[in-house]
């Protein structure tokens, strides 16, 4: 109710008032109290928050991490956890639960969020009456279940009783454009001072970049013995101005087939004296640099079936041209079909070797041929076999995937870089990094390989290093040039005083390379050498390490 005086004023001013000014005046007033009812609907930041990222190749960590950072500029606090350190107990306890998920396989989780999808999937009698949530789906529409873990997710949310705040995004590979739309509701709910920063970094779109082949070494001595083919290839970029990367980052490559495979796929949709029309060298190209034709996924061979009207068995590999021979097409018109029903290639990451500011206008990476063996047949990784053959002149597409969660710190901070075999790669561009720049932080590098005389990737430039004074320590190991082996955790066991003093002091870590065994069982040691030397809870120390951003994995 208004005071006698103001209700007084009011009267006479309606009195005064035309028609049109009195309408004019209740579409003001019934702004100002929709503007009330949304103040209303504010969420207090003082709710418990939390972002949750199952992510594969880094994509959903690094969007998860830059939120939260962004988040923070604002004094709003979210709590960040990856999916595989979630504890699922909590699930009942969250109030406001987003979450940013990958899709990978065939439409499957990334696998450090497998637990958690099996569980809210299996689990009959969960209920999650106060759980507010949104799902920032990751994903590449190329891909025949596109975002697909994303989509299963925000529907079991849904279905075991959360409430949907912010409805279903899903991104293609250039995501940052819905995933800052996502992001800028997100905060509005949470702010209500408009917040309409750039949250996602613009560079983390995947630009194609051209470059040409410089070198391919063989860094292993294979006639003396060596069971590894490890190759360092020097790519000269096209348009240098366009390409930004820093130590740490990755390049994405995506191989091509052989055109003696291709030709074979292609004979079965001509005849030998057809002219080679435009329309055909195309198709070509599309098996050539686009199609995958190994390892067929499941879902193209039910397609293929469909074509072909054949009950195909499901229970082995198989590649085109194996089908092709065994279940062949009706008539040649059936190509087009064909080509519908492919999958596309998949990149394969690796990490860059170079360092920007001393290799100018190249990357450098080191690619392990993948070897091993189907029915006593030796056969070779798809991509990596593609690159070890590329030679001098050759031209070559990737892209760069930055990694901004493996990164150089200052200076002046000291780093441990644990990085046996390929491993080695991120770390011989922060070395060369650090050594163009005089940082003044201490290097210790953890490497190994099988033989010091032939696997010794790098041996004259770490040599050199140990020589200048760049690295301060060198800790080798070469597990078979004895009878016991000899890995580089033992090698931090050995060490542990030095190791354990220099993580006290602030030293940051960086383990690089294989995932199974190598980097669990490094993991495991540096455990040890916290309980037994540190005289502390290992999880503790190492959970505040990761909160300083001083504990940093790319393992594969
Ligand atoms: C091996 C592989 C399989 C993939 N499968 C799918 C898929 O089935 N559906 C989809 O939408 N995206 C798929 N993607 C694309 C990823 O979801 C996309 O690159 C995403 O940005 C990766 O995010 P992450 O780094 O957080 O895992 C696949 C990517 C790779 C490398």
């Amino acid at each position: 109710m208004l005071s006698e005086s103001k209700n007084k004023a009011f009267i006479e001013f309606i009195k005064n008032s035309s028609k049109e000014e009195i309408i004019w005046m209740s579409g003001f007033l019934s702004g100002i109290i929709s503007s009330y009812e949304n103040s209303k609907k504010l969420i207090k930041f003082k709710e418990k928050i939390t972002l949750v990222y199952g992510t594969e190749t880094g994509n959903a960590k690094n969007l998860a991490f830059s939120i939260v950072k962004k988040a923070k500029n604002k004094n709003i606090q979210i709590k960040l956890i990856s999916l595989d350190q979630y504890r699922l107990i909590d699930l009942k306890k969250e109030i406001y639960f987003f979450i940013i998920i990958s899709t990978h396989g065939e439409g499957e989780p990334p696998s450090s969020a497998k637990s958690f999808f099996d569980f809210i999937h299996q689990e009959q009698d969960l209920r999650l009456d106060n759980m507010k949530y949104s799902v920032l789906a990751l994903g590449d529409r190329s891909y025949p279940f596109f975002c697909k873990a994303g989509e299963d997710v925000d529907r079991r949310l849904h279905e075991l009783r959360a409430s949907r705040l912010i409805p279903l995004h899903k991104c293609d590979v250039d995501f940052e454009s819905k995933a800052e739309e996502w992001f800028t509701t997100m905060v509005n709910l949470f702010d209500k001072s408009k917040f309409q920063e750039e949250i996602i970094k613009k560079n983390v779109k995947k630009k194609k970049i051209y470059g040409t082949i410089l070198t391919n070494i063989l860094l292993n001595d294979k006639k003396r013995g060596s069971n590894k083919e490890i190759h360092h290839i020097e790519i000269l970029i096209k348009n240098p101005d366009e390409v930004n990367y820093e130590p740490g980052d990755s390049v994405g490559i995506i191989a091509e087939n052989s055109s003696k495979e291709v030709q074979n796929i292609m004979n079965f949709f001509q005849k030998k004296n057809d002219n080679i029309s435009n329309k055909m060298k195309n198709i070509f190209d599309f098996f050539k640099k686009k199609a995958n034709i190994f390892h067929l996924s499941t879902m193209m061979l039910k397609k293929y079936f469909t074509l072909v009207k054949k009950d195909i068995p499901y229970d082995r590999e198989w590649n085109l041209l194996d089908l092709l021979k065994n279940f062949p097409m009706e008539n040649r018109n059936q190509l087009e079909d064909l080509i519908q029903i492919m999958d596309p290639i998949k990149p394969r990451l690796y990490s860059i070797s170079s360092s920007p500011i001393v290799h100018d206008s190249e990357i450098h990476i080191t690619v392990s041929r993948h070897q091993f063996q189907i029915d006593g047949n030796i056969k070779y990784g798809y991509c990596s076999d593609f690159i070890s053959k590329l030679k001098e002149g050759d031209i070559l597409s990737f892209f760069i995937h930055k990694n901004y969660l493996f990164k150089l710190p200052e200076s002046d901070k000291d780093i441990i870089l644990i990085g046996p075999g390929t491993g080695i790669a991120p770390f011989r561009s922060f070395l060369y990094e650090r050594e163009a720049t005089g940082a003044s932080g201490k290097n210790w590098l953890f490497f190994g390989d099988q033989h010091f005389a032939f696997d010794f990737l790098y041996q004259t430039e770490i040599q050199n290093w140990k020589q200048n004074g760049v690295l301060h320590r060198v800790s080798l190991a070469f597990s078979r040039d004895q009878e016991e082996k000899i890995y580089v955790q033992n090698k931090i066991w050995e060490n542990r005083k030095e190791f354990f003093t220099w993580i006290k002091n602030g030293a940051y870590v960086y383990i690089c390379g294989k995932k199974n065994p190598m980097s669990i069982d490094v993991e495991n040691t540096i455990f040890r050498v916290i309980e037994e030397i540190g005289h502390t809870s290992p999880e503790f120390f190492i959970r505040k390490m990761k909160e300083g951003g001083r504990y940093l994995k790319d393992v594969y």
